[in-house]
């Protein structure tokens, strides 16, 4: 059944575009507040207006480096404020990076370990205990396909993805016994603005799904009568972590190689 989320609040990490504005959309719709979470502030606000207009609730848009020293705390600082309590919270932010590491930025490379890793733990940690005693919200962090086998030629982004989904899934057995729904949500190719930041299409595996389509897994699993830890979109995705998972490293890796060079 869908779970109703009349007169919570959620945080949502890079609500600016693609997944996270989705996220905005759906929970929105089910009647939360929110507190929108990106740099670009143009498009937090008019996504605000809009969400405000549709359903009546209050959105406060954020606009904040999550990878620069003192973000999370800044995120505290703007709930407290405003005598918010966090039920829910999606760590939705990320991005990735395509090429030999040892060809990498390597000034980005660390923000992305910052911003995929470091503010999702960091957000998580702050929010938790007032998430579990709320009982009523949900956690979701994104994490990837990209999270179930190294993968070369973005080896950073693929490790901060395995981390993601290692950490939910314990945090989520953590909290198992509050009321507090969590699950990782792991999308494959999905048609935002992911691959024009990582600058090619080059690393894009299978076809694309919609924002839309994914989001609802991730609402699928969440209003089940029990939660996954964490949700593959897509049959076929789905199909080949597992797959992944089966297979040994010696021929996963040299596999992935391939496709992230195709
Ligand atoms: N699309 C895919 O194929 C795909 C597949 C698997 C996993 N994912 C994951 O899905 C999540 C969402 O990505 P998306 O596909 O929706 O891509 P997107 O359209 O590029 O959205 C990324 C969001 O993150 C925000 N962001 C980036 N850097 C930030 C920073 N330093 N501080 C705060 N916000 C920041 C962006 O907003 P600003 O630029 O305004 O800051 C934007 O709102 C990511 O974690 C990504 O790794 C995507």
């Amino acid at each position: 059944m869908a779970r109703n989320h009349v007169g919570t609040t959620a945080i949502i990490t890079g609500a600016s575009s693609g997944l996270g504005a989705e996220f905005a959309r759906t929970l929105a719709a089910r009647g939360a507040n929110l507190v929108l979470v990106a740099r670009r502030e143009d498009r937090l606000s008019a996504l605000a207006d809009e969400l405000t207009s549709a359903h009546g609730v209050t959105v406060h848009p954020l606009a904040l480096d999550l990878a620069a020293p003192g973000a999370v705390d800044a995120v505290d600082a703007f709930v407290r404020e405003r005598g918010l309590t966090v039920d829910s919270l999606v760590n939705n932010a990320g991005f990735g990076m395509h090429g030999p590491l040892a060809e990498a930025d390597a000034a980005r490379i660390d923000e992305q370990v910052r911003l995929n890793v470091g503010a999702l733990v960091s957000l998580t940690r702050a929010f938790l205990p007032e998430m579990t005693a709320s009982g009523r919200g949900v956690l979701v962090n994104v994490a990837s396909t990209a999270a179930f086998q190294p993968v070369p030629f973005m080896a950073a982004y693929g490790a901060t993805k395995a981390f993601v989904l290692s950490f939910t899934e314990a945090v989520a057995y953590e909290t198992r016994a509050s009321g507090l729904r969590v699950t990782t949500l792991c999308p494959g190719a999905t048609r935002t603005e992911f691959f024009q930041v990582v600058g090619t299409e080059e690393a894009r595996v299978g076809d694309y799904q919609t924002p839309a389509q994914v989001v609802a897994v991730a609402m699928r699993a969440l209003d089940a009568r029990r939660t996954p830890p964490s949700v593959v979109s897509g049959r076929r995705n789905a199909a080949a972590a597992v797959v992944a998972g089966l297979m040994p490293r010696s021929i996963v890796i040299p596999m992935t190689a391939r496709l992230m060079t195709h």
